[in-house]
């Protein structure tokens, strides 16, 4: 039997983090309200159960002061927190304390300045938690350890599918796929026969977008004449020397075969470069993908990236439920109701994005802002703050930070950056942290990709502190 400890620098943790909870009487799990958290959730609660360890689901969009008193009022002795819970290290240790409950945390994010003895987290054995692994991938690991722990007939790998919908729903993959420790997790995937990964077009939608629909609305490849452009990406395909339809109707890219994707991808690639896209945008039409060899051909859960996006859909708006479902296997009434709800969660993103494109952006020295009132649903306004990026007027080469409302006297920001800047030195974890606690909030999350919430407003004041601390991360380092 292959190693059980997938990623090496974690076994220790994982076999304590699994010890422990096959010591527990009961477990509460409570996981996080994004694709990540959700895929998180489905591995912890399948490995829990195949353990025969009982347990009980929470999730949660902020896992703040009032979210941690209503877990710890459960009846549970231990928490099990997947995919958030070191960065409020320092509220779940105070409840350690007290005697409330054993916290295990399966994680990725930037741990508070406090420890517990149950901490799976990848930054604290040197792994890159914003693009190595993700909470999915955590969780993974620590499922892997408690197969490899009690008497069960499997032995989890079938999990790793599920950790890499996590890996890149987080946007931990590039154009050349997962790395660093992920890439441990899609070899066990691919030996244990869930996942097939292959060099492909990269273009979003390749299972369930008629092929019109796959080239307009592929956005990031900026092709003139055909992305954003309904009837220049008709004519494209029907210049082609293809039969592109069946029955009167536009074939998807998985309905191709080898032949006809490669003259595809040729064609699109010279259009590319004849109408002068820079030679690195052009390379990047062809990338790794994943499939899930389980799933069904043609739908939205055989394709990593859009079963992601499908799971955003429905606990991005209060319905986890679902999406948990979809990934425990639902695929019957569970399935038809994420369709719905990612049609929904389409539109939203669509409007939202049409919104900021509209009203602009507001740019200081370090950093760009939008603030969006009601306009944008606080649970995905960081999503489309990322989508914004590089639309006119945005720019590449600032953080964008975005508000929302969350409630009457609360303010959800998110922040985003690119990989250029952070090698520059920037670290919005630390932003969003520092400067939403000088006006009473708080934060955290990846370098990458950040939030916090704050009262409501301090919007001005929020700006202020993390324009200068971003202004002092970038001048460090360059000096
Ligand atoms: O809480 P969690 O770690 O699951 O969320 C990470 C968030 O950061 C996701 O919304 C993901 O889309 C975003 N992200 C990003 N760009 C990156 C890495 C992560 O927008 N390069
Ligand atoms: O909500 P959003 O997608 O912008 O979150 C980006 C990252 O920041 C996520 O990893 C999220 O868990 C983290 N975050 C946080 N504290 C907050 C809000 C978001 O750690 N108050
Ligand atoms: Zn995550």
């Amino acid at each position: 039997m292959a190693s059980v400890h997938p990623v090496t620098a974690l076994a220790d943790s994982a076999t304590a983090c699994a010890e422990r909870l096959r010591a527990a009487d009961s477990v509460l799990l409570a996981s996080h309200i994004d694709a990540d958290g959700l895929t998180s959730a489905a591995i912890a609660a399948t490995a829990l159960e195949r353990a025969s360890i009982p347990f009980e689901t929470v999730f949660s969009k902020q896992l703040d002061a009032a979210e941690l008193e209503s877990i710890a009022a459960s009846d549970h002795d231990t928490v099990l927190f997947t995919d958030f819970g070191s960065g409020q290290l320092d509220l779940i240790a105070g409840h350690e304390a007290a005697g409330d409950f054993t916290p295990v945390i399966a994680d990725h994010h930037q741990p508070a300045d406090a420890s517990t003895e149950y901490h799976l987290n990848p930054l604290l054995v040197g792994i890159d938690g914003a693009s190595e692994l993700s909470g999915a991938g955590a969780s993974y690991v620590l499922a892997r350890a408690l197969a490899s722990s009690t008497q069960q007939d499997s032995d989890n790998r079938d999990l790793a599918a599920l950790a890499i919908v996590g890996a890149v729903g987080d946007m931990q993959a590039g154009v050349d796929g997962l790395s660093g420790a992920n890439t441990q997790i899609v070899s066990e995937g691919v030996e244990a026969g869930v996942i097939e990964e292959s060099t492909d077009l990269t273009l979003y939608g390749k299972q369930t977008r008629p092929l019109p629909k796959l080239l307009e609305y592929a956005s990031d490849a900026r092709i003139p004449g055909i992305s954003n452009d309904a009837a220049g990406a008709i004519e494209f395909l029907s210049d082609l020397d293809l039969d592109l339809k069946s029955d009167g109707e536009w074939r998807c890219w998985v309905d191709l075969a080898d032949d006809e994707r490669q003259v595809l991808v040729s064609a699109l690639v010279q259009r590319a470069v004849k109408s002068g896209v820079p030679a690195s945008r052009v390379d990047d039409l062809v990338g790794t993908s994943y499939q899930l060899t389980r799933e069904e051909p043609g739908t939205e859960l055989r394709d990593v990236s859009e079963f992601s996006t499908l799971l955003n859909a429905t606990a991005r708006y209060e319905r986890a439920d679902v999406g948990l479902a979809v990934c425990l296997g639902d695929r019957e009434a569970a399935l038809d109701r994420a369709r719905q709800l990612l049609r929904n969660h389409r539109r939203n993103l669509s409007e939202g994005l049409e919104w900021v494109k509209t009203e602009g952006v507001t740019v200081e020295d370090n950093l760009q802002w939008f603030d969006a009132g009601n306009r944008i649903r606080e649970t995905i306004v960081g999503i489309v703050a990322g989508m914004a990026v590089g639309a006119p007027g945005v720019r590449r080469d600032l953080p964008i930070i975005a508000f929302a409302e969350k409630s009457d006297s609360e303010i959800k920001v998110s922040a985003r950056g690119s990989h250029q800047l952070i090698r520059e030195g920037l670290d919005l974890s630390a932003v969003m942290r520092e400067a939403s606690r000088a006006v009473d909030g708080d934060g955290g999350g990846h370098d990458v990709a950040a939030g916090a919430t704050i009262p409501a407003g301090r919007q001005a004041a929020f700006v202020d502190h993390a324009n200068e601390l971003v202004g002092e991360q970038l001048d460090e380092k360059s000096n």
